[in-house]
């Protein structure tokens, strides 16, 4: 897929998503639940002339980046300035027919780290914010400059596995905070780099604050538990023998969609020690990746970024297959 220099961002693995979700069928509905500037939209509405592309994004602004990169396509194209928790538990009450497909390219965009001017690259100076949608109530900032010392060490270890450094950032970030407030990205990787010795800086040629910058993202926009909830809401309006694929991008969000497609795939859920099966459980998708698939040495050399993607897969069954 050729990259169209426009646009920030570049899709991952979009062949591997094109051969596993089959979007090619007849009349398919596609709900791109993640929609960002419109990278999957635009290469499936151009190649499937019969697919109708629903996209859904938290984000206003990139929202309508991708509503003027898609208007060529005109109705087969509704968009949706939604959390995709919500978007998936109202598709009842949407007059939307059931999708055959449902994509998650989870996180964010390039778009938000290099244009977004929201605090969420650790390389460019700006206000700290990161949020996706501007009606949130609680932003990078409040989170460091107002939440006690034990909850943001709590959010660094949890959301950011910096397990060796959390409460020593969190300490020191309460001490910067008490003499005057941390506006900045950069005033807030001047205070992480202050908590690690030299030496521990640049281990695995990672930056410092990688994993702080992570952790705040995903607090503040409270990503693991939309992710969560949003999986079960997105799998019940899948259409039988339609396909579920998640791209995710740390272990954190890959250990969630694995777990959930595991549940998905189990044909009882009774305690191991129960002799006989009382649940009667019923197997509900076909795993179509038993391994998350990556992005090849080719796309990886052309963009770095695709290197951490996983892409999960399944199928749900038809119900004379689980009868
Ligand atoms: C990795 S980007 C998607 C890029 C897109 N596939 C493309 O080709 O341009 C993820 C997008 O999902 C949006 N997003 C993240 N969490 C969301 C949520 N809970 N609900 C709705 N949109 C969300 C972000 O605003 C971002 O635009």
């Amino acid at each position: 897929m050729e990259h169209d220099v426009r646009y920030s961002h570049k899709p991952v693995m979009v062949q591997s998503i094109d051969s596993l979700m089959e979007p090619g069928n007849e009349s398919c509905v596609f709900v791109d639940a993640t929609l960002g500037e419109g990278g999957y939209a635009h290469y499936f509405l151009e190649k499937y002339p019969q697919i109708t592309y629903i996209g859904v994004d938290a984000d206003f602004s990139i929202l309508e980046k991708a509503r003027q990169r898609l208007e060529s396509f005109g109705g087969r194209v509704r968009l949706y300035n939604q959390w995709f928790t919500d978007f998936f538990s109202r598709y009842p009450h949407l007059d939307l027919p059931s999708p055959d497909c449902v994509l998650f390219d989870l996180g964010i965009s390039r778009y938000h780290y290099e244009k977004s001017g929201r605090g969420f690259a650790f390389s460019v100076d700006e206000r700290l914010d990161m949020r996706l949608n501007p009606d949130q109530k609680i932003s990078a900032y409040d989170i460091i400059n107002t939440f006690p010392e034990d909850k943001i060490a709590d959010i660094l270890i949890q959301y950011g596995e910096e397990k060796r450094f959390g409460r020593r950032i969190a300490w020191k970030i309460v001490q910067a905070r008490e003499e005057k407030p941390i506006n900045s990205t950069f005033e807030l990787v001047k205070v992480i780099n202050s908590a690690m010795p030299p030496s521990d800086r640049y281990k695995k040629r990672i930056h410092p604050a990688t994993r702080c910058f992570q952790a705040l993202r995903i607090a503040v926009n409270n990503e693991l538990n939309n992710l969560e909830t949003s999986l079960e809401y997105a799998f019940a309006v899948l259409k039988p023998d339609g396909r579920m694929g998640v791209v995710s991008y740390h272990s954190l969000e890959d250990r969630i969609v694995k777990r959930f497609f595991r549940e998905k795939n189990k044909t009882c859920t009774c305690p191991e020690n129960w002799p006989i099966c009382q649940c009667k459980g019923q197997r509900e998708v076909n795993l179509l990746t038993r391994k998350p698939v990556m992005a090849d040495e080719g796309e990886i050399s052309a963009n770095p970024s695709s290197r951490s993607a996983r892409l999960r897969v399944v199928r749900k069954l038809a119900k004379e297959e689980i009868e």
